[in-house]
């Protein structure tokens, strides 16, 4: 907390009722939560109510993780993520982007996992306002969502189906893996969602993947068999809390259910267009079992598939939840929890096509 924030604390607490009328309710909300979060021992209801969330999210939060790392859960959900970069080497160099960037005074991190990644450490411009990021440099993105490309593996001379794809954070990042060999066809079914993946495709130099604006579950149209298939299916995003925070109130135990089935329908399709010994990876940034462990324990009763290690860090998928018990073999796929991962919220599953 900076010094400004306590001088403000200091008189809300001597002058109370008559300065609140005077504060912007944003940045009141916003000490608020400081406060709380810093000063009082809540009960973890108490604190979720106090921080915004429905009681069904932080039920199911104390029932996969307990109460004390639920507090610990949404408390780190009010911080500020630090900004991260994948740079991009279709565009240019890595060495010449970090020294084209370290020019204008901005500082960055490496990751020890990711080469591509860097976190921003200082910044005295908009990091998405730079002539670096207009010619493609570098695209902005959460260090975690490169897991997902990176589990793909996908190789020079694949066909790979990324079926879920706008705005292409993913898409640019398997076209740079590919060194813009190979083939990715990548769908999204909202025209407008298709504007903005073009334009980071054509931004950021891809040239090997063709865009469809269309329903994935029509894939098959396409008479393709693919080597791999990304699916990063929309979801209710209980995982992005942390830099989406209307997501605390957005979406029912109703949608959750509905969102269960349209990933099981996206799957499903998914999974018939794979070729034998393909590989998929499913992911959503969502924290909620039904459209992750319970996607994948459906396909795994009615699909040919097998699940497969992903040997990334995080907690492994759950097994039990509320009075059901699933798959044993759930422990393969990995959740990532964002105060245990300092980035977003993600559910990652990698499936392989059984030989018939
Ligand atoms: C989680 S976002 C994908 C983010 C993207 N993979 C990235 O990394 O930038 C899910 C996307 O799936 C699209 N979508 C939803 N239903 C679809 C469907 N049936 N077929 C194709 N795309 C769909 C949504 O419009 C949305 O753009």
């Amino acid at each position: 907390m900076n010094l400004n924030s306590l001088v403000i604390l200091a008189i809300l607490r001597n002058y109370s009722n008559r300065l609140l009328l005077y504060f912007d309710l944003k940045l009141l909300s916003k000490i608020k939560l400081i406060e709380l979060s810093l000063q009082k021992e809540y009960d973890v209801f108490e604190l979720g109510s106090k921080l915004g969330y429905l009681p069904y999210m932080i039920d199911r939060f104390i029932e996969m993780l307990g109460e004390s790392e639920t507090k610990e859960l949404i408390k780190f959900n009010e911080t500020t993520l630090p900004q991260s970069i994948r740079l991009n080497s279709l565009r240019n160099s890595f060495e010449n982007s970090e020294r084209l960037l370290k020019r204008k005074g901005i500082q960055l991190e490496k990751n020890t996992e990711f080469p591509e990644s860097r976190a921003i450490t200082k910044s005295p411009h908009p990091i998405g306002a730079t002539p670096e990021y207009l010619n493609g440099f570098y695209m902005l993105q959460g260090k975690n969502s490169l897991y997902p490309p990176r589990i793909l593996d996908p190789q020079e001379g694949e066909l790979i189906g990324d079926f879920a794809a706008a705005p292409g954070g993913k898409t640019t990042h398997l076209a740079q893996l590919m060194n813009n060999k190979g083939v990715i066809i990548a769908l999204e079914i909202s025209a407008n969602r298709c504007r903005s993946l073009k334009s980071n495709l054509s931004r950021m130099g891809v040239e090997n993947t063709a865009v469809f604006q269309m329903d994935a579950r029509n894939a098959k149209d396409f008479d393709l068999q693919f080597d791999k298939i990304l699916l990063d299916v929309p979801c209710s995003g209980s995982g992005i809390i942390i830099t989406d925070p209307t997501r605390k109130k957005s979406k029912s135990l109703k949608d959750i259910l509905h969102y269960h089935d349209y990933q099981v329908s996206l799957l499903t399709t998914a999974l018939n267009v794979l070729k034998t010994n393909g590989e998929l990876v499913y992911c959503t940034c969502s924290l909620e079992p039904e459209e992750n462990e319970l996607v994948i324990s459906d396909i795994l009763k009615k699909a040919d598939v097998k699940l497969s290690e992903i040997g990334v860090k995080g907690k492994p998928g759950i097994t039990k939840f509320l009075d059901m018990d699933l798959e044993k073999n759930l422990t393969k796929t990995r959740r990532l929890y964002p105060h245990e991962t300092n980035g977003e919220g993600f559910f990652i599953a990698k499936l392989v096509k059984n030989d018939e």
